[in-house]
């Protein structure tokens, strides 16, 4: 399980946002912090192959991404920030079908193993459920189990607790600490993160500081609490 970026540059919105970025992610559990704005999304869209570097490269497992595009889905799943830019039909067994479709099971047998994937998460019940009459939380449960379905070795999150109850929050870390695979986390919950093995704090596209879960959060928010303190009066 390893994540290479070779001296990557992009740029987004006109500017240059990475400039000759290389980071090495092997760790199980790696979190991403940072202001909004500061490129965690960017970051995850270009290992996830939806942004392409205007120089250097990006391996996941040891394939380019540029060149092994049709082997994404088995390789890396992206949970979207919004379920909404994910979900592409109106039914749950569609929507699971789809993904397994999408790597080349036949349409017959991913809906069997949609359904099966269903029963074996105790949703059952959900199967012929139009996407439109799920909670937000739930459809961010569908989104998570359409990637994991396909099996990936690398898992990408993009702020996936923003719109979860606090149980729903406390399910899907559990369900994460169990993974088999490797995760890539962005969030602003820095509770989440103290046990993480790696966190990267990301300043303006730049690596401000990465390495263990509770010092890197605990040097962020002493930063931001300095950035927010009242101005002392000048005596
Ligand atoms: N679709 C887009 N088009 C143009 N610029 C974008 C787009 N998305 C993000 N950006 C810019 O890229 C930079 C990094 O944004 P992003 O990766 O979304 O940061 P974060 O996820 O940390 O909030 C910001 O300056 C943002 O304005
Ligand atoms: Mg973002």
């Amino acid at each position: 399980m390893s994540i290479v970026l070779s001296s990557v540059t992009l740029s987004r919105g006109g500017s240059v946002l990475f400039q000759d970025l290389s980071l090495s992610l092997t760790e199980r559990r790696i979190g991403l912090i940072g202001d909004n704005g500061s490129g965690k999304t960017s970051l995850l869209r270009l290992i996830a192959g939806l942004q392409v570097p205007e120089r250097g490269t990006v391996e996941v497992c040891g394939r380019d991404r540029r060149l092994h595009r049709r082997e994404l889905p088995g390789l890396v799943g992206l949970l979207f920030q919004n379920p909404e830019d994910q979900i592409i039909f109106p039914t749950v067994a569609e929507e699971l079908s789809f993904s397994l479709t999408a790597i080349g099971v036949d349409r017959r047998t991913a809906k069997e193993r949609a359904l099966g994937f269903l029963a074996s998460e105790g949703l059952a019940p959900w199967s012929e459920r139009a996407v439109s009459a799920l909670s937000q939380g739930q459809r961010q449960r569908l989104c998570l189990m359409a990637l994991e379905i396909a099996g990936p070795r690398v898992l990408l999150l993009d702020e996936p607790f923003a719109s979860l109850d606090l149980p729903t929050q406390a399910a899907l870390r559990n369900r994460l600490a169990s993974a088999d695979r490797q995760i890539l986390l962005s969030t602003h919950q820095l509770a989440w993160l103290g046990d993480f093995e790696r966190v990267i704090w990301l300043e303006s596209g730049r690596v401000r500081q990465d390495g263990a879960g509770a010092a890197v959060c605990a040097a962020y928010s002493a930063d931001v609490a300095g950035r927010s303190a009242p101005a002392q009066p000048v005596s």
